[in-house]
């Protein structure tokens, strides 16, 4: 059988990672696929540099149209990134009856709804494994590998730049901005990094997810997202003299009347295995009803990983091009008119534990008149953390972890406490998971 013809828009990091791994391991690639994959043209602004990295093997354009135009072309793989001629090129492909392979996240959960049913209505195939925590193939495995579960919720270490950043400032008690600068010299975070540490990146991962999951259309923009530009050193000390440590997670839940789609700095118990994930590395833990917990770990990112999911989302293309639309997996598991409508829930209604931290004169009746204000919003104290004040200070600081209640409560709790004469300044709160 003839191959199949592949056009790479875009021969970057991920492109040239790419091209090398499916020239690399071609002949293992096609003894699997059942043909061969071959990258017929690159399209790339720079000619000259993506002449360079193919080396002569497939032709080479400055203009993406000619390849997404061009009637040999099978499949398009779109790594040029971002929401703007990504998207138009992506449609544009979709409209010639093209395959598509994406590893564009911020572009899925954003125009994902408009993308997929475009794609519907072709009857062509659109594949982001690498859209998803780089080269863990876990967007295979919740719309495949889970199947058969109603699943409860996912929580996701899905940005490496956010996780080098907390690992380094937990590992050396170094604050925010000298690490992020450590991490821009280290070339783990961009010149811009503003969508990773703003936790951006991390919610079009959860987004994605959360769609895949749950049978619900991709929706962005009621996600909850919440970096780690304000998290103190001073918190990662505290959270680890309680046993916790914090991550920024992405986590999809079901939850009674909805689904909670939020990305926030989160404390976790440091006996989690998630919670030892370190560096620039992604994980990604899933509660199913079945199968009960399940964890997936890996690279994030870089060339070869990514190159990794991009090249398994061909593979699959590849056995199914000739399949009729109906009988392929669904872009998002679930059956286009099976989508289910369950609200995403305002955060007032997300149900979590929290860590409060307060600053407040060392004097009788203090700590009673804050256990009150929480009692009275029915929320439940779980532990305590009282530190010594300072050598002739008179102020001191309180760590209070809660047991699970609605954000609402918590919200109205603070207010009032950070109204007594006695409470400094405002309260440090983060959300706490078990995730048992
Ligand atoms: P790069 O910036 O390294 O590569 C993008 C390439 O696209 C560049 O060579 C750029 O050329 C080219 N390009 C820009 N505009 C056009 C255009 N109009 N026509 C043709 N080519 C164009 O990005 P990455 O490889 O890092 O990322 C690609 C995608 O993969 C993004 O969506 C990203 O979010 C995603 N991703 C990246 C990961 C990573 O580890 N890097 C991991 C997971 C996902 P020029 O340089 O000349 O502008
Ligand atoms: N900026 C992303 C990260 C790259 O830091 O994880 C992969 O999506």
């Amino acid at each position: 059988m003839k191959p199949i013809k592949v056009g790479l828009l875009g021969i970057g990091t991920v492109g040239s990672g790419t091209f090398n791994v499916l020239q690399r391991n071609q002949e293992e690639i096609t003894r699997r696929a059942g043909r061969g994959i071959e990258i017929a043209m690159v399209a790339d602004l720079n000619v000259e540099r993506a002449r360079e990295l193919t080396g002569g093997k497939c032709e080479v354009v400055n203009d993406a149209n000619l390849v997404i135009n061009n009637p040999d072309i099978d499949i398009v793989i779109e790594l040029i990134g971002g929401y703007g001629i990504a998207r138009e090129l992506v449609l544009k492909a979709i409209a010639n009856g093209k395959h598509v392979v994406t590893a564009n996240k911020a572009l899925l959960a954003v125009h994902g709804t408009e993308i997929f049913k475009a794609a519907q209505d072709k009857g062509v195939m659109v594949a982001f494994e690498a859209a998803v925590a780089g080269g863990i193939p876990i967007i295979k495995s919740l719309r495949e590998g889970l199947t058969a579960n109603r699943i409860q919720w996912i929580a996701g270490i899905i940005n490496g730049t956010t996780n080098f950043i907390l690992s380094e400032m937990r590992d050396k008690g170094l604050d925010f901005a000298t690490v992020l600068k450590e991490a821009q010299r280290l070339g783990y975070a961009e010149a811009d990094p503003t969508f990773d540490i703003e936790g951006v990146d991390a919610a079009h991962k959860v987004t994605l997810l959360a769609s895949i999951a749950f049978g619900i259309p991709v929706q962005f923009d009621k996600a909850h997202v919440e970096g780690i530009t304000k998290l103190q050193a001073t918190d990662i000390s505290y959270a680890e003299q309680l046993g916790y440590r914090i991550k920024l997670l992405g986590i999809a839940k079901r939850n009674g009347s909805g689904i909670e789609l939020r990305v926030h700095p989160t404390l976790i118990p440091a006996k989690r295995l998630i919670a030892n994930v370190e560096g620039a590395m992604n994980a990604v833990l899933v509660q199913g009803d079945a199968v009960g917990a399940t964890l997936y770990y890996g690279k994030g990112a870089g060339a070869e990983p990514t190159a990794s999911a991009v090249i398994a989302d061909l593979v699959d293309i590849t056995r199914l091009a000739t399949a009729d639309p109906g009988h392929r997996v669904p872009h998002l598991a679930f059956q286009p008119d099976a989508m289910s409508d369950t609200p995403i829930l305002p955060m007032a209604e997300v149900t979590t534990s929290y860590y409060l931290r307060m600053n407040v004169a060392d004097q009788p009746g203090v700590l009673a008149d804050v256990t009150r204000i929480l009692a009275d919003h029915s929320i439940s104290i779980d532990a305590m953390l009282q530190k010594e004040p300072a050598e002739g200070e008179s102020r001191t600081d309180i760590i209070i972890l809660t047991h699970q209640t609605q954000e609402k409560n918590v919200e109205a709790a603070i207010a009032k406490i950070e109204g007594l004469p006695t409470v400094m300044g405002t309260i440090t709160k983060i959300r706490l998971e078990e995730l048992s």
